[in-house]
């Protein structure tokens, strides 16, 4: 296979999850998503709302957004911490979640755990800490990192540049992850040296708290077993179709990118 490609809806339509009759809540995928904080319960509702469009079996939520999650997604199971969540088989970990002690326990747990992990936001900025970055590099399930410019800037010290598929690559070999650098035509690279440019990124996906859903979709297919850069690859060409499908109504908020994530994935049916 080529080492660039434009994602296409072919690709998508061919890696999505195949769901038989005896499909149950493990088949479809169970989504862990660690998220949200007292300050920023909104992030968790985004991030668990994204997580629940998906082919999803079951969200399991853990922080300190439970009652705000709960009021919105009755169907979410939710705990404070994470060592209480129980069984998973994604998380989704680090959309408004702090810095603070606290949120560093919380990632400390999510890295522990023996299944894919999706990493955004605060979750990026803790791991400048080196000892966590260390425990990344010795982990042998898949991680996703999904940072904007100023994360991606953060994250290995030097901005994007010109060349942001060659500056993903870079960052997805140094981390051994793989790597969605978000933009207008968002960038996803393995740490083997493939990438995937997106297509339907639009700039109606500009506004606070897309990227929450992003992460929480993207949680959602790896739970269902998609591979990582499928899994980023198809997370990001759906949720620009969703923004775009979002935008048809008026101006776009990020609940109006995760309620329009569902008519977007009936297509795939
Ligand atoms: N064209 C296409 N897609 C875009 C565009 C654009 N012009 N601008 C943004 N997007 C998409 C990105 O690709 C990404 O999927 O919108 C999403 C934005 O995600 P984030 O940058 O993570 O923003 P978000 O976290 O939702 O915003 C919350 O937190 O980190 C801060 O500065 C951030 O103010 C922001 C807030
Ligand atoms: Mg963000």
């Amino acid at each position: 296979s080529p080492a660039l490609g434009v994602t296409e809806w072919s690709d998508v339509a061919d890696w999505w999850p195949r769901l038989g009759p005896a499909s149950e809540k493990y088949t479809r995928g169970v989504v862990g998503v660690a998220t949200g904080s007292a300050t920023y319960p909104g992030a968790a509702v985004l991030s668990v709302a994204g997580a629940l469009a998906g082919p999803t079996g079951l969200v399991r939520y853990a922080g300190s957004a439970r009652a705000d999650v709960l009021r919105r997604h009755p169907s979410v199971i939710a705990t404070g911490r994470v060592a209480d969540a129980g069984r998973v088989q994604a998380w989704v970990c680090g959309s408004g979640l702090g810095t603070g002690e606290e949120a560093a326990r919380e990632l400390r747990a999510v890295l522990a755990a023996p299944v894919p992990v999706v990493l955004d936001a605060d979750a990026l900025t803790l791991l400048v800490d080196g000892s966590l970055a260390d425990r990344l590099r010795r982990r042998d399930a898949p991680i996703v990192v999904t940072p904007h410019d100023r994360e991606f800037t953060r994250l290995c010290g030097e901005e994007p540049g010109a060349d942001r598929v060659g500056a993903t690559l870079r960052l997805a070999a140094w981390m051994n992850a793989v790597v969605l650098l978000k933009g207008d035509r968002t960038v996803i690279g393995t740490p083997d040296g493939r990438a995937y440019v997106n297509p339907t990124g639009t700039s109606a996906l500009a506004t606070g708290g897309t990227g929450d859903v992003l992460a929480g979709l993207l949680g959602a297919l790896l739970a269902a077993g998609l591979p990582p850069e499928r899994a980023a690859a198809a997370a990001a060409y759906l949720h620009g179709l969703a923004g775009r499908e979002a935008a048809r109504g008026g101006p776009v908020t990020a609940p109006d990118v995760a309620d329009a994530l569902r008519p977007v994935l009936a297509r795939l049916r």
